[in-house]
């Protein structure tokens, strides 16, 4: 078993590289599938999540070659299968991504019903209602999804919620399907927009992306033949941002869209933090206690609720008392248990928690509980007086590109060890 040992406190000192969305990739690579052709995709964080989605398109028929740790070629010509490999597809949740993809290339597909992080119920009724509309029969048996379609036509789709997943599953559906499709009350988020682009660069014709209503018109066919940079990634931006507040550090974040940090940015100007936003790069420090906050988790552009935990971090050591709300996942408290190991004072309830700030964190053995609640706890240890002991970092390696060697070079004492 694999733990990470970090000593602490240390204030992050330096310059990080933000690597590509993993969100965004994770549903680029299902969306290869509708391309009859070959395609290179850059700037691919290089995380299980990825090798994951990689290993499931080679088990559809694709051809998958890495041209550098960042970049892959994939070669979509020849998908021969409709079943996808079902162990690897209950191992996280992207691929449900599968369904709209494979309903668009081949009118089927059979996938296990999506995993990931545990963070209470995630039904996917919103993406099946948006598969019917386009005229798909959806089918759940013995834990898996089977979809099939003799056409997909064109519908007018409202999403009773705000999901980004949903979205961008129906997306990939109609974008091969027959007439114009509208989804109506969309989700916004960064990588909405990016896997639009994709589709669009491979010649797919979508308007509206980053807007609540997307309009697909249907094309005959996706040509490849180009290549596709995947957007920085917003979460890990922000975890770094937080970390350099709950630090009391000094950091330069680069290769960052900074617009899609501007909720972050203005929670932690509101707790007494600094940020200097200059082009793709931005400086984050803070050398006080942050002030107390109340956050509210919510669809983009509102604060993400994939930072939540990483900002209870820093409520845990703000003065006064903080509440968030957690509006998205109903169990994603689970990590206030391990902080309150390290001294934190966190009562959670439901979708709320209070933080009543404390002055310092000491180190302990945390387990993560999910993607974000490992960070969150790297971030705890980084922060915390002595030895912190981290396990269970197969969640955090879904989702985070060499987060160790990342924090190493901007001072943290962390390092992994195989017990
Ligand atoms: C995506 C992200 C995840 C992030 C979440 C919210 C990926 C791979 N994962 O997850 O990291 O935390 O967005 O920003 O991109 N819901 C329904 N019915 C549905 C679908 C969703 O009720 O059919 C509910 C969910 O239970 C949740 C809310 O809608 O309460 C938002 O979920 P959604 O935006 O779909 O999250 P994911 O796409 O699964």
């Amino acid at each position: 078993m694999e733990k990470l040992i970090i000593n602490g406190p240390t204030p992050l000192k330096g310059e990080v590289n933000i690597s590509g969305a993993k969100n965004s990739a994770v549903a680029i690579l299902p969306a290869t599938l509708l391309i009859d052709g070959v395609c290179t995709i850059n700037n691919v964080p290089n995380i299980m999540d990825v090798k994951l989605s990689c290993q499931i398109l080679e088990g559809l028929g694709a051809k998958i070659k890495w041209i550098d740790k960042n970049s892959i070629e994939i070669d979509t010509r020849n998908i021969t299968n409709t079943i996808a490999p079902i162990d690897l597809t209950r191992k996280f949740r992207a691929s449900y991504y599968l369904i709209g993809s494979m309903l668009g290339r081949k009118k089927e597909i059979e996938v296990g019903l999506p995993g990931g992080c545990n963070l209470g119920a995630r039904p996917i009724d919103q993406h099946i209602k948006g598969f019917e509309a386009l005229g798909a029969e959806v089918e759940i048996t013995g834990g898996n999804v089977r979809a099939t379609a003799k056409h997909l036509i064109g519908s007018n789709i409202y999403m009773d919620i705000v999901s980004v997943g949903a979205t961008i599953n129906v997306m990939l559906a109609s974008v091969l399907a027959e007439g114009t499709t509208i989804i109506d009350n969309a989700a916004k988020e960064p990588h909405i927009v990016d896997i639009a682009n994709f589709l669009n660069t491979m010649g797919a014709d979508i308007r509206g992306a980053g807007t609540d209503m997307i309009k697909i018109n249907g094309v005959k066919s996706l040509k490849g033949g180009q290549s596709y940079s995947v957007v920085p990634d917003q979460i890990e931006a922000g975890t770094f941002m937080l970390a350099a507040i709950a630090s009391k550090g000094d950091l330069i974040i680069k290769n960052c869209i900074t617009k899609h940090l501007e909720c972050i940015t203005a929670k932690i100007l509101e707790i007494g933090g600094n940020v200097d936003m200059n082009g793709d790069k931005l400086r984050v420090w803070c050398d006080k206690r942050p002030s107390k906050a109340i956050i509210k988790t919510l669809p983009y552009p509102g604060f993400p609720t994939d930072l939540q935990p990483q900002m209870g971090v820093v409520l845990s050591l703000a003065e006064g008392t903080s509440i968030i709300n957690e509006s998205i996942w109903e169990s994603r408290f689970q990590y206030t248990n391990e902080l309150n190991k390290m001294g934190a004072q966190i009562t959670a309830q439901g979708k709320s928690a209070i933080f009543e700030g404390v002055t310092k964190l000491s180190g302990a053995s945390v387990y993560s509980t999910d993607l974000r609640a490992g960070a969150a706890l790297i971030v705890a240890g980084i922060a915390a007086e002595g030895r912190t002991e981290v396990y269970n970092l197969e969640h955090i390696d879904r989702g985070y590109e060499n987060i160790e060697e990342k924090f190493r070079n901007i001072g943290a004492d962390i390092v992994r060890v195989v017990e």
